[in-house]
C-alpha cells in the first residue's frame, strides 16, 4: 500500500507543485481544503479531498488519520494579526493533530529571512513561531527556508507593464518550485533529513530587476520594466483602504533591506542541488503559455 501524505495548501501557489510531486514520487496525496469542490476544479481528481480548515483543530485530527507525512504549505495576511492566525497558530493545530496520531514527518514551507533579527517583521514571526511550534510537537521534521521562487516573478506584470517596487539590490538565487518540491518529496524517503532546516537556493544569482527584465524578454515580449516607488504602492493602499497592496509595499520595504541567508549545502547534498536556470524556467513558461 502506499504512504499517504497530506497537503496542507495545495491549491497554493507552492503547495500543488509539492502535492504533484509527491503522486509522482509513488505517494498517495491527500488534500487538505476548505472548499474541496474549488480544489478539485483546480487540482483535478487524482487527489484525495478532504475538507478542513487549519484554523478549525477538530478537521485537522481526521485529516492526518492515517497518514506517513504532512506537508504545510501556508500563506498569512495580510494584516499581522492573520500571520498569527492562519500560518502560526495554523501550522501549530497542524503539528498537534500530527503528533496526535502519530504521523512521521512533517515538511512546511519557511523562507530564506526567517531569522530571529528579522522578526520585527510579522510575516517572518509567525514563520518562526510556526518553525517552533512544529519542532516542539515532536514529529519529525524538515523545514524548507526558501528563496525567491521563479513562480513569484508573474505576479509582478500588470497588463503591458511590470514594476519593481523600490531599489531591491540585493542578488537571490532565484529557485524554480519544481526543483523545490523534488527536494521536500525526497525529505520524506530520507532519515537523515529529519529534524533539520534546509535553505533552498537556486543555481544562479540576480537582482530582482534582472531577473523580472529576463522574464518579461523571455516569456512577454513587449511588456516594459520599471521601477515604481514603494511609498506610492503604499499610497495607493491607504486611500483604497487595501490591506493587501499596503502589505506588498511591507514587504518590498522589508526586502530592500533584508536579503536572503543560510547556507544550502546540507540540502543540496542530502536532497539535491537545484539546477534549473532562470532562462531554462522561462523556456519553460513560453512553451506551457
Ligand atoms: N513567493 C516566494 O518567493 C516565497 C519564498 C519563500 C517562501 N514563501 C512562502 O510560501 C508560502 C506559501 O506561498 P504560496 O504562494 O503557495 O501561497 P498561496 O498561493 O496563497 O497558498 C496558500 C495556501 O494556503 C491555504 N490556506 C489559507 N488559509 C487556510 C486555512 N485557514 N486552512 C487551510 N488552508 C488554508 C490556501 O487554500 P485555499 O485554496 O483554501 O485558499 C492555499 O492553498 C507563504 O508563506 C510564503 O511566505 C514564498
Amino acid at each position: 500500500m502506499k504512504d499517504t501524505i497530506l497537503v496542507v495548501g495545495a491549491t497554493g501557489m507552492l503547495g500543488e507543485p509539492v502535492a504533484r510531486q509527491l503522486q509522482k514520487d509513488g505517494y498517495a496525496v491527500r488534500v487538505l481544503a476548505r472548499n474541496p469542490d474549488k480544489a478539485k476544479t483546480k487540482l483535478g481528481d487524482s487527489f484525495d479531498f478532504i475538507r478542513g480548515d487549519v484554523e478549525d483543530a477538530s478537521s485537522l485530527v481526521k485529516a492526518v488519520d492515517g497518514c506517513f507525512g504532512v506537508h504545510i504549505n501556508l500563506k498569512g495576511g495580510p494584516r499581522a494579526e492573520d500571520f498569527v492566525r492562519i500560518e502560526q497558530r495554523g501550522a501549530a493545530n497542524v503539528a498537534r493533530a500530527a503528533a496526535q496520531k502519530g504521523v512521521q514527518r512533517l515538511t512546511y514551507l519557511s523562507g530564506a529571512a526567517a531569522f530571529e533579527d528579522n522578526s520585527w517583521f510579522p510575516s517572518i514571526k509567525a514563520k518562526l513561531g510556526a518553525e517552533a511550534a512544529i519542532q516542539e510537537s515532536g514529529v519529525p521534521y524538515s523545514i524548507f527556508c526558501a528563496t525567491h521562487f521563479m513562480e513569484s516573478l508573474p505576479l509582478a506584470v500588470r497588463g503591458k507593464r511590470a514594476s519593481v517596487l523600490g531599489k531591491q539590490p540585493h542578488r537571490l538565487h532565484w529557485v524554480a518550485a519544481g526543483d523545490y518540491a523534488g527536494m521536500v518529496s525526497r525529505s520524506f524517503q530520507l532519515p537523515d533529513a529529519a529534524n533539520k532546516r534546509f535553505f533552498v537556493f537556486g543555481p544562479e544569482t540576480w537582482t530582482m530587476a534582472e531577473a523580472l527584465e529576463k522574464y518579461c524578454a523571455a516569456v512577454h515580449p513587449g511588456v516594459k520594466v520599471s521601477s515604481m516607488p514603494i511609498w506610492l504602492l503604499s499610497l495607493i493602499g491607504k486611500v483604497s483602504f487595501n490591506a493587501e497592496l499596503q502589505f506588498i509595499a511591507e514587504l518590498m520595504r522589508f526586502f530592500e533591506k533584508v536579503g536572503e541567508g543560510g547556507d544550502p549545502t546540507e540540502a543540496n547534498e542530502l536532497l539535491g542541488t537545484p539546477t534549473t536556470t532562470l532562462e531554462q524556467w522561462c523556456e519553460q513558461q513560453s512553451k506551457a503559455a
